[in-house]
């Protein structure tokens, strides 16, 4: 049984060692495919695995008709949009994420960029501070509700929107449940978004609802680059000399805004939310660990097509 690891951007080598005892313990083989460039590398890796493990790699139809022998892929983060699912379905594969596994490291860094964008990006001047701002979390999922509890010790006011959880389990949090997104834009002066990328929510993130937000607005976007509207965005920026837009999954206009709007942008050179050890650890032994789990006890917790 082969086990393979794609990732064009690597898992720290810590977990990649913590992964291959746990493949080779169950009796497994693991190879590892990593910083690949180009789609072939992938396509011709894939051929003999019977296991995936991908980050925010796309696993294409091409992927998928490519791996002949695949049964189960796992992305080992939360969000799926890489993964073809109605492809994996087709070929009976079980799709798979591990869910909150990666979630306090993309919580953190949410924090440290609100203090970077509040301390002009680390420059010389007058800041602001965190304490008695309203923070609103859009979506509160694994990374959301870890943002809500590391915003407290900063004393920040917390409100949450999300339409798929219980507003009695944000009110358990001490977080205040609102009643629709623009209650949120509008009451809050940072908005940090953790909403997934799909076909409802892309471009979502518009000129109307982000001009809603108060003066001195911050938006800041640890989730996917697809959910905002890049050109309202643009005309935002510039019709509100006030807004300010941090995140860590750069627009494809970003050196137009930096150029632009200098500090009131600011944008990671490549997406680092997950990119810590422990998170690495956590994603990448639960992917094994699932996998294994799945050969071994047909175990499919966590699967995506069902
Ligand atoms: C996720 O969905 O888990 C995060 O966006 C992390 O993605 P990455 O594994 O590509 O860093």
């Amino acid at each position: 049984m082969k086990i393979l690891i794609a990732t064009e951007k690597p898992f720290a080598k810590t977990a990649v060692d913590g992964i291959r005892k746990i493949v080779e313990n169950a009796g497994y083989e693991l190879s590892l495919l990593e910083k690949y460039t180009d789609m072939s590398q992938l396509l011709s890796a894939v051929a003999d695995a019977d296991a995936l493990i991908v980050r925010s790699d796309k696993v294409t139809k091409q992927v998928i008709d490519a791996a002949a022998k695949l049964k189960i892929v796992v992305r080992a983060g939360a969000g799926f949009d890489n993964l073809d699912l109605a492809a994996c379905t087709e070929k009976n594969i079980v799709a798979m994420n591990t869910p909150g596994q990666n979630s306090n490291a993309v919580a953190e860094l949410v924090l440290g960029l609100m203090v970077f964008m509040n301390r002009n990006k680390f420059n010389a001047g007058t800041g602001a501070e965190l304490k008695g701002k309203k923070l609103g979390i859009h979506a509160y999922g694994n990374v959301g509700r870890l943002v809500a509890r590391i915003a407290k010790g900063f004393d920040m006011q917390i409100c949450a929107f999300d339409p798929f959880v219980n507003k009695e389990i944000i009110q358990a949090d001490g977080v205040i449940a609102v009643d629709n997104v623009e209650e949120l834009y509008s009451n809050c002066d940072y908005v940090s978004l953790h909403i997934p990328a799909n076909d409802r929510t892309k471009k979502s993130i518009n000129r109307k609802l982000l001009n809603l937000m108060p003066k001195g607005g911050c938006l800041i976007n640890t989730a996917r680059r697809e959910i905002i509207d890049e050109d309202d965005l643009l005309q935002l920026l510039e019709e509100r000399t006030d807004i300010k837009y941090a995140t860590d999954v750069a627009p494809s206009n970003i050196s137009e805004l930096q150029q632009k709007f200098d500090i009131r942008v600011f944008a990671t050179p490549k997406k680092i939310g997950a990119e810590t050890a422990e998170a690495n650890i956590n994603a990448g032994l639960a992917a094994a660990n699932q996998i294994v789990n799945f050969f071994k006890n047909g175990d499919t917790a966590f699967q995506l097509n069902r």
